[in-house]
């Protein structure tokens, strides 16, 4: 249960509020790509506005290193945010000072102040007091809503909260308690998908999956490290080879957990291969064939050029079917999925079509979870890639949860504590 107070439990009638948000948003020639972090943040806005509170909204965008660079500008979200809630947003060029004083005296009500990009000043990620007092001046309350920044020290997730009273948003308290409740209370068996490129950044997170769930899934880039490390030629793919040591940690860890109880864990044993990552490649797929009948008599439907070796010159870059199949299979089995990575490299667009050539993995996880083949898990879903990937298919208001947050989700289901949330008062 959600411990700290929120909007709900304080008075913002005609107060001067300072929300934050995380309007970290890709761009693309200063337009939003995506603005599903943008819609998630609308019911707190609403509600504040609702209730006649004078709204200031600031974010961060990308890393821009302490210093004004317009290709991170927060100036484009002003139509996006404009648009969806119907109402003037007035864009200030800077996040503290005269600028936002006067921007916010002139506010009229049901209109909106969103201020420049909080990282264009070094002291933002310093966590500087003397900082926050300045974001603190024209309110009289802050509200944290920008669950994707959570996880971070900074001024406008720490130091702002020794400054005003502050209090958690609605998407703040949504995110903490769907995804504390899957970690602690899901209607098993549970299941964990784990894509993504770099074991180290999830390694908490698998390690907890091998502790909790009953099933753990692997795949993306990072699998081809764990390929390495049982000894298949990987060829040209991503691999970290630093990270070997860990794979097989991670291995022995997975078998000790399964010679305990029932438990699965599972890398893909087969993958689709190509000798670059582009619509036009010729794909592969090779099999490591640990359980499957290789010759073409009692598999018919094998691929005729398939081989059990990645050659030198190519590159893994999805999961193969049978692994997708088994993956989907056992989704079947459980009650609850969290899915964080995608399994391929989603990126490459498809020459006909929505979906790209390296994505077929990753469709099949979504078709599963979705019902596709009978049964719908309950579905948690985090990770940048991932949630890009099927806001991009328009997908994403069909899952039960999808968070916001890529590092903050990361940090919360691996049992940590997130500072911007800690700050806050307890109710
Ligand atoms: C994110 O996109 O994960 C958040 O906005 C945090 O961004 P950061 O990793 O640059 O702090």
């Amino acid at each position: 249960m959600f411990t700290k107070k929120t909007i709900e439990d304080i008075d913002c009638n005609g107060k001067n509020v300072l929300v934050r948000v995380d309007y970290n948003v890709p761009l693309v020639n200063h337009r939003v790509v995506d603005t599903y972090r943008v819609r998630q943040s609308l019911p707190t806005i609403k509600y504040l506005l609702d209730h006649n509170a004078k709204i200031i909204l600031i974010s961060h965008l990308g890393r821009p290193n302490g210093q004004p660079d317009a290709r991170f500008s927060l100036e484009p979200v002003v139509n996006v945010l404009s648009k969806m809630i119907g109402t003037k947003v007035i864009f200030a060029e800077d996040c503290i000072g005269e600028v936002v004083r006067k921007n916010v005296d002139k506010l009229k009500p049901g209109e909106i102040l969103l201020c420049e990009n909080l990282r264009f000043h070094p002291d933002e990620e310093k966590n500087s007091i003397v900082f926050a007092k300045e974001l603190a001046k024209p309110a009289d309350l802050f509200v944290q809503d920008g669950f994707g920044v959570v996880h971070r020290a900074h001024a406008s997730t720490s130091a702002i909260t020794q400054c005003l009273p502050s209090v958690a948003g609605f998407l703040v308290k949504r995110e903490v308690d769907a995804i504390t409740e899957v970690m602690d209370n899901s209607k098993r068996p549970l299941m964990a998908i784990i894509g993504g490129a770099k074991i180290g950044d999830k390694l908490d997170l698998i390690k907890r999956f091998i502790s909790l769930s009953d099933v753990v899934a692997l795949g993306g880039a990072m699998a081809n490290t764990f390929a390495l490390a049982q000894g298949h030629k990987v060829g040209n793919s991503l691999v970290d080879r630093e990270e070997l040591p860990l794979a097989k940690d991670i291995i022995r860890l997975a078998e000790k957990e399964a010679a305990k109880r029932p438990f699965v864990f599972t890398i893909p044993y087969d993958v689709v291969v190509a000798k670059d990552a582009s619509s036009k490649s010729k794909t592969r797929i090779v099999d490591w064939g640990t359980h499957v009948v290789a010759d073409i008599e009692h598999y018919p439907l094998r691929v005729p050029d398939s081989s059990s070796v990645v050659g030198a010159q190519e590159m893994i870059l999805d999961i193969g079917p049978f692994s997708g199949s088994f993956i989907a299979g056992s989704m079947q089995l459980v009650n609850t999925v969290v899915w964080n990575g995608t399994m391929g490299v989603t990126e490459v667009e498809a020459l006909l079509g929505p979906i790209g050539p390296f994505a077929h993995g990753t469709e099949l996880i979504i078709d599963a979870l979705l019902g596709q083949f009978g049964h719908r898990p309950y579905s948690l879903i985090g990770g940048g890639d991932t949630v890009g990937y099927i806001e991009n298919r328009g997908l994403v208001e069909q899952f039960d949860h999808v968070s916001t947050g890529g590092g903050a989700s990361l940090e919360l289901m691996a049992g940590r504590k997130l500072p911007g949330v800690e700050a806050l008062q307890d109710k």
